[in-house]
């Protein structure tokens, strides 16, 4: 994050670090894990340990996802593809967003075990229900919908840079819908523009129910900041949510992940991650954040700017380093508060800072 930031053009550097208004969600949602200071267990014998887990089915290596970040194409000409293959290397799956560079079945093919893949909804549902059936025959194991995002948030560096896409960069999930699907350089307005231009504002909880009666994937809702928000997605049929204010990309002043994710954890109460996940990202930068995260309920945690870092200096090669990185200090923080496994991490490792 120190070297990756200068070696990109202004644009995109505003792009991908930044947030909306006066980034307080930004920079609260990074400081809000270290309102959650570790009570470490000792003399457990963690001689012999691991970080696997299981979300929805799936082992993950580490209890660690890629969260979905648009246009990989920015930071790398290998895009998506070395992403993919970064998360298969290191037993981490990749949400891949709607606003790829590289077509899903590419992506999928380079992830090995498969990806999720993370869906916007389009004022066309036309446009909306070949995305999500080209997924199913992709061999995308989950579909995460994004429902902080029915408009754009205000992200002032984007307008003060006119940030667009380079005319050379088309979102590959949407080749066949055409231009100005495709084409989001060809929109006044940059990205912002083809957000409000052609996502539906008009989302409810019955675009929920619809996705999930048309989906033969278990569907996850993601942006999530509130339990009872939390509880309806769990009525209406989905298998998960990811509680997410979009890194401080959307609602500046949101709630910082950290500090709602306990309420959520206790409203949903205590289930299997084989039947309902309970995902959190945004300011994630450390392995102790990531034990933070499972300590208040989580099941697992997202990453997505460090990504984009790791892309930008090294392809998969960058990816999978800062993967190794935090899933080694993510193993050593369990080791020192005592966790052997990861069910072994309870709530009673944390309490609030006074
Ligand atoms: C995002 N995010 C995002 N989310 C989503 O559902 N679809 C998308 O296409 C994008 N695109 C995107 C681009 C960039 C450049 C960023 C930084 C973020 C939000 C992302 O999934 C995630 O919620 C946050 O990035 C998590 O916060 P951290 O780890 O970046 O602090």
């Amino acid at each position: 994050e120190r070297i990756a930031p200068a070696r990109l053009p202004a644009g995109v550097r505003g792009y991908f670090e930044g947030g909306a208004e006066d980034e307080w969600t930004l920079a609260e949602n990074r400081r809000a894990w270290s309102d959650w200071p570790l009570h470490a267990r000792v003399l457990r014998d963690i001689a012999e340990r691991s970080t696997a887990t299981a979300v929805l089915g799936e082992r993950l290596e580490w209890p660690m996802l890629i969260a979905p970040t648009a246009c990989h194409g920015l930071a790398h000409p290998d895009a998506e593809l070395a992403t993919a293959r970064a998360a298969a290397a290191t037993g981490t799956p990749f949400v891949l967003s709607t606003l790829s560079n590289r077509p899903m079945e590419e992506v999928a093919r380079a992830a090995r075990a498969g990806c999720w893949f993370q869906l916007y909804v389009y004022r066309d549902r036309g446009v909306t229900r070949e995305l999500v059936r080209r997924a199913q025959a992709a061999g995308c194991r989950a579909i995460v919908l994004t429902v902080d995002t029915p408009i754009a948030g205000r992200r002032e560096r984007d307008l003060r840079n006119a940030f667009t896409l380079p005319p050379e960069l088309t979102l590959a999930n949407l080749t066949a819908a055409g231009p100005p699907y495709s084409t989001p350089g060809s929109i006044d307005g940059g990205l912002m523009g083809y957000l409000n231009r052609l996502f539906d504002p008009a989302l409810t909880w019955r675009d929920l129910e619809w996705l999930v009666a048309e989906s033969s994937l278990p569907v996850l809702v993601k942006g999530i900041v509130r339990a009872d928000d939390a509880l309806l997605a769990q009525r209406l049929g989905a298998r998960g949510v990811i509680v997410s204010n979009h890194g401080g990309r959307q609602l500046d002043g949101a709630v910082p992940t950290a500090r709602v994710l306990p309420a959520i954890a206790d409203a949903l109460g205590p289930g299997e991650a084989s039947r309902f996940a309970l995902l959190v990202d945004g300011g994630i930068r450390r392995g102790v954040d990531v034990l933070r995260a499972l300590a208040l309920g989580a099941d697992a945690a997202l990453i997505g700017r460090p990504v984009l870092w790791g892309l930008t200096l090294g392809g998969e090669a960058g990816v999978r380093r800062v993967l190794e990185m935090l899933r080694h200090e993510f193993s050593v923080a369990m080791a020192l508060a005592g966790c052997k496994w990861v069910a072994e991490i309870s709530r009673d490792l944390v309490a609030p800072r006074r």
